[in-house]
């Protein structure tokens, strides 16, 4: 949905919807995974039918995490590859966090913090299935010993995870105008040429 014709295309249907099931997959993991963390969020397993139905379904909403995960980041991986001009754009992040952004190097697609952020997500989401295939019980059982270390490595997983996402969307409504390029694909030429001039460069042919 273009708001205003002038509007800049960001993320095509399928992008957004692959991007959701990721999204809504990762909040639905994460709180039955805190049911099985710790007894003080055991009454999440309320959410998914009672504790046996929540150790059942995990592992599977974990798989199709996985699967739109592994789509959504070949879709995403060649725009996140950090260049020199990201690592200028690390280096005054601290500008950017003051609100002085408005000489920050020029950005592509997307800048140095989302693609540190994306190659983070990459790797915990690595560990997090393999821990989570290793320790799955229901279809096979590995020595005690794989399980322990599965178990322990799959918790600071989720905890890294949980802290990226976190800061995902703190960042995405943070800078106004983000949300809405997830939920109808566009965003405004003046939040294009504001925060990624290089991606705006691109795709208006506008040399300003
Ligand atoms: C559930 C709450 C979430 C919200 C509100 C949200 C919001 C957004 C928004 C607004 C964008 C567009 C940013 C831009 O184009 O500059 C985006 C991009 C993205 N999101 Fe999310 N997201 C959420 C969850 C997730 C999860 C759980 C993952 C993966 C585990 C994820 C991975 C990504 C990736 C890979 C991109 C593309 C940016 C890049 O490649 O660096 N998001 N998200």
């Amino acid at each position: 949905m273009k708001r205003n014709p002038r509007d800049l295309v960001r993320y095509n249907a399928s992008e957004r919807a692959n991007h959701w099931v990721v999204g809504i997959c990762f909040i639905l993991l994460a709180l039955s995974g805190l049911a099985f963390f710790h007894p003080a969020f055991f009454p999440l397993t309320q959410l998914f039918g009672g504790g046996p139905w929540t150790r059942i379904l995990h592992p599977y909403i974990g798989v199709v995490m996985a699967l739109f995960f592994v789509i959504m980041a070949c879709r995403f991986a060649k725009l996140n590859i950090v260049e020199p001009r990201d690592i200028d754009w690390l280096k005054n992040v601290n500008k950017m966090i003051d609100g002085d952004d408005h000489d920050m190097p020029e950005q592509g697609k997307y800048n140095g913090g989302q693609k540190l952020l994306f190659w983070g997500l990459v790797i915990g989401m690595a560990l997090i299935t393999v821990t989570g295939v290793l320790m799955w019980r229901a279809w096979w059982t590995l020595p005690v010993g794989v399980v322990r270390a599965a178990s322990v490595v799959h918790a600071i997983a989720a905890v890294w995870m949980i802290g990226l996402i976190i800061m995902h969307v703190y960042a995405a409504i943070w800078t106004r105008g983000t949300i809405r390029a997830m939920l109808y694909g566009t965003v405004t030429r003046a939040w294009a040429k504001q925060h990624h001039r290089g991606w705006y460069r691109k795709m208006t042919g506008d040399n300003d």
